[in-house]
């Protein structure tokens, strides 16, 4: 009996670092059956292009500005992931709110990682937020998305606590953790699809 792999595409707007850390654990089977297709990015100066060109994976940068509404980005976008017959979104750092093209196209089927416990700091400075606010306990959350800023079904959490004064040093915590919830949260969504 032949298997046939799931194909995964990540979409960033950034650095990257979680597009790697899934592309790397697929690579070395820690997820199963599946394997990062596609990276799609919609900043031209993105860090995460580099990496895909690096780990020889196809990405495909596309300009929001240079379409007339979201949903004819999201159409192109749509496009893409079907020549490669993509059956799971990963959003990994990708700042851009997914609207109902993309939601309908592919529910529940859509992942989106964010640096707090939610559904304490939603948003883009999650990180600096908690980190002011003066918390104690940090972490790291996957979940399904549902058209809301940094909501929808919770897949994986994980939390850990600091008492020091360092943002850096949570940053990296919480990078690290990224890493390895992001593959394990991916790893028992796609045993459900
Ligand atoms: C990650 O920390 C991710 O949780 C966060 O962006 C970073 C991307 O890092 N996402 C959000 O804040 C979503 N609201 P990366 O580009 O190195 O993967």
């Amino acid at each position: 009996m032949t298997s046939q792999l799931k194909n995964i595409a990540v979409f960033a707007s950034g650095n990257g670092s979680n597009f790697e850390a899934i592309a790397t654990a697929c690579l070395n089977n820690e997820i199963n059956g599946a394997r990062v297709s596609l990276l799609i990015c919609d900043k031209h100066h993105a860090f995460a292009l580099q990496r895909a060109k690096r780990l020889n994976i196809p990405a495909f940068e596309f300009d929001p500005k240079a379409f007339g509404s979201k949903s004819e980005y999201e159409q192109k976008i749509l496009e893409t992931l079907r020549a490669y017959s993509i059956d799971l979104i990963c959003l990994a750092g990708y700042m851009r709110i997914v609207g109902s093209t993309l939601l309908e196209a592919f529910p529940k089927k859509i992942l989106n990682i964010h640096p707090s416990l939610l559904p304490a700091f939603k948003g883009a400075m999650a990180i600096i937020e908690a980190f002011e606010f003066g918390v104690k306990v940090f972490g790291v959350t996957v979940h399904l998305i549902d058209g809301a800023i940094d909501e929808g079904t919770i897949i994986a959490q994980r939390a850990f606590e600091y008492h020091g004064d360092s943002i850096t040093e949570v940053e990296t915590k919480i990078h690290e953790i990224e890493h390895d919830l992001y593959p394990e949260a991916i790893n028992s969504i796609l045993s459900t699809i």
